[in-house]
């Protein structure tokens, strides 16, 4: 790691690592009557993250963190090959103006005998929670922690994962967290293909047949733009789409209730159309609002 990392700042730019440092920072940032601005994330950082960042920027004070958490990956996922890149976050991190790094150890968040989780029933289940039965449970547990030590204000979601995004919401008002959920639109390349970090493990023939997805939920978007309601009929048209690329193998795409995430029939007013599929030995997923516009 380059000297200047290891030193625990980048220009203005914090690094803190330990729980109790974090909370201490924070409870003084708050008795000095600032805001505080909460952007969680597994790192490997992309224009996505940089959206969320920008939205942040809005508040006295930013924090960020980095902290791939073990709990959220089932035991055949990818939790030790996940992309990290502290050197490269971390100058994204300062350009963007976050005030605080705070880069936890597994350890310390996750201590041996650690026996509570946060489950929110459920919306955990449906979509992506079909095929990975435990993710939520993990996502809800380490943000609700995450929240615990850095008391923000706000935080703020990527809408690519709109499920974790209602998810969180849900645990918030469960839970009587005083915290604001802010939600911001998907991040998208050139081509359509939403931005992950886990776009990383594309070939570049995946990395092209990847856009396959967008291409399907623009072709949904098409056919509820010209009436139709009827979600067999949209889900067979986003179907034939995606599945017309032969490195695709479809997981889900639903169209649901945008609050509950429970299957809809027919549309009234809007919808989240939800698709996950494997591109190769890669799993992406990618959703827009029908009824309000490509997000
Ligand atoms: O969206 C992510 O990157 C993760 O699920 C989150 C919210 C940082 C929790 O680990």
């Amino acid at each position: 790691m380059a000297d200047f990392l290891k030193k625990g700042t980048v220009s203005d730019m914090q690094i803190i690592t330990g729980i109790r440092e974090m909370k201490g920072f924070s409870d003084s940032a708050r008795k000095e009557g600032k805001t505080i601005a909460f952007v969680p994330t597994m790192g490997y950082l992309h224009d996505g993250h940089m959206s969320l960042l920008k939205e942040g920027r809005k508040y006295d004070c930013l924090v960020m963190s980095i902290f791939v958490n073990p709990i959220q990956f089932g035991s055949d996922e990818d939790y030790n090959t996940y992309p990290r890149d502290m050197e490269m976050d971390l100058k994204i991190a300062a350009d963007s103006g976050v005030d605080i790094v705070f880069n936890p150890k597994a350890g310390e968040i996750f201590p041996e005998g650690f026996k509570t989780h946060v489950a929110v029933s459920e919306l955990s289940s449906r979509l992506c929670g079909i095929s990975r039965p435990l993710h939520f449970q993990g996502v809800a547990t380490v943000v609700a922690k995450l929240f615990n030590i850095v008391k923000p204000d706000v935080a703020i979601f990527g809408q690519k994962d709109f499920q974790q995004f209602i998810i969180i919401k849900q645990m918030v008002k469960d839970l009587n967290i005083d915290i604001e959920i802010v939600g911001i639109p998907v991040v998208r390349e050139k081509d359509g293909l939403a931005m992950s970090s886990r776009n990383k493990y594309l070939t570049p023939e995946e990395r092209i047949a990847g856009t396959c997805i967008y291409r399907g939920i623009m072709k949904g978007m098409d056919v509820f733009d010209i009436g139709e309601r009827d979600t067999d009929i949209i889900l067979r048209e986003v179907r034939n789409v995606i599945e017309n690329e032969p490195s695709a193998k479809v997981d889900y795409v639903k169209i649901c209730d945008i609050t509950t995430l429970e299957g809809i029939k027919v549309i009234k007013n809007s919808a989240l159309l939800a698709a996950a599929v494997w591109i190769g030995r890669t799993r992406l997923i990618d959703n827009c609002v029908l009824g309000r516009g490509l997000m």
